[in-house]
């Protein structure tokens, strides 16, 4: 039936149990799993047959969850593992080997950098670091090695949104794959298989599960492509994801959309509010007219996000010292969760970058990232306001 997102993401694969009529998704723990022959179990290893065969290479209620993100990602297929970098890693090294190239956005989130900095290296993988928002850029940097364009969009810290038509279109024409992380979205906000990429990635860590409480990866596009991940990167590397989390995820989902319009509604006011904050000398939510990109987010997006990046004047103490000042938000490296969470990326997940580096990627001293959470929009902007006069107060910074 034609269901929009919302409806789906609530009733796709929710299978009544036959024998008990349970609406609950049940939790599988088997690692086991019998078969009525030694030919039943061969065309099941193969492939030939559809079935779980053994824990590390994938579980029935993990399954389940697999099928209901491809679903809402418009993929042929989906698989999930134990964390967003182990998806990240995955979907990379099943692109690249020995000698390969690939060219990557120049603000992704740490980890990712990290991988791609200091361990890509190891296994022979050249990286070139661009500014994507200029497609000119990326044409510039293909190599003949070069296997894949990787993006995160909108990114994480500064909220950089690139053109996902755009860079496919390069992409197709050079012959690459493209790899876009989709976190910072949801498949309810932003479909990019749809824009064309070829791979989508997700943190379900972070919106999906939405609950701070699983660590989890998603990794969904073309089948045949999805399936050698799985057994040949997944299941050799032991990345699975588990059943318990992957039951978490699935009651998680029943509330994406909704919880995903209110970070929305939260995340928009509070950087209005931020914009007109005498202690703040910038702000980067694609919901601002302000925001370079502006138009194209309202193309790509159905909503803008729950992420708000902001610099406070007067530099890296301010923006510590505003942290430490906060009383409803809270000092974490995550976000997408209930509660509104802040950090300081150049000295809590974007450490791993180099200090001169830092600065070309937009990390910036005074750069603080807030994952609007699902409290009420004035208590949240009171909680910003008490701690950014406290701050220009106690530093005299705006007398
Ligand atoms: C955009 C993005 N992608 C991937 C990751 C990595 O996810 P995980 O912590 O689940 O490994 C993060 C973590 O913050 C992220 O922000």
């Amino acid at each position: 039936m034609g269901w929009k997102i919302g409806t789906k993401m609530i009733h796709e694969r929710l299978q009544p149990d036959k024998d008990t009529g349970m609406i609950t998704q049940s939790i599988t723990p088997a690692v086991a799993y019998a078969f009525k022959s030694a030919d039943d179990a061969a065309a099941v290893v193969s492939g030939e047959k559809d079935g779980t065969y053994y824990g590390r290479y994938g579980n029935p209620t993990v399954r389940t969850l697999e099928k209901k993100i491809a679903a809402m990602e418009g993929a042929e297929e989906c698989l999930g593992l134990a964390s967003g970098m182990a998806a990240i890693s995955t979907a990379l090294l099943a692109f690249l080997g020995n000698g390969d190239h690939i060219i990557v956005t120049k603000d992704v989130y740490g980890g990712t950098y990290s991988f791609l900095d200091s361990l890509a290296p190891r296994f022979g993988i050249d990286v070139s670091f661009v500014d994507c928002t200029d497609t000119k850029n990326i044409a510039r940097a293909m190599k003949q090695e070069t296997k894949a364009v990787y993006m995160e969009t909108p990114s994480n810290p500064r909220l950089t949104i690139l053109d996902i038509e755009q860079i496919s279109a390069i992409c197709n024409e050079y012959d690459v794959s493209l790899i876009v992380d989709n976190t910072f979205m949801s498949p309810y906000l932003q479909n990019p298989l749809a824009c064309g990429a070829d791979i989508v990635l997700h943190s379900a860590t972070k919106y999906l599960n939405g609950h701070g409480d699983v660590l989890a990866g998603f990794i969904a596009g073309e089948k045949t492509t999805i399936e050698t991940m799985r057994k040949k990167f997944m299941g050799d590397l032991g990345q699975q994801l588990n059943a318990w989390d992957a039951f978490l995820i699935i009651r998680g989902l029943k509330t994406l959309v909704l919880r995903m319009r209110q970070h929305c509604i939260n995340a928009q006011a509070t950087a209005r509010f931020l914009e007109s904050h005498p202690m703040i000398e910038a702000v980067f939510y694609p919901g601002l007219e302000s925001h370079p990109q502006h138009e194209l987010a309202k193309k790509q997006m159905k909503r803008m996000g729950g992420i708000v990046s902001f610099e406070v004047r007067g530099g890296m103490q301010a923006s510590k010292l505003f942290l430490d000042k906060l009383e409803l938000a809270m000092i974490s490296f995550s976000l997408g969760d209930t509660e509104t969470l802040v950090q300081h990326p150049a000295s809590m997940t974007h450490a791993s970058i180099p200090p001169e580096k830092r600065a070309c990627f937009g990390v910036t001293d005074g750069l603080i990232r807030l994952s609007a959470g699902l409290e009420e929009a004035d208590d949240i902007i009171a909680d910003l306001k008490q701690a950014l006069d406290e701050v220009a107060a106690q530093m005299k910074i705006l007398q």
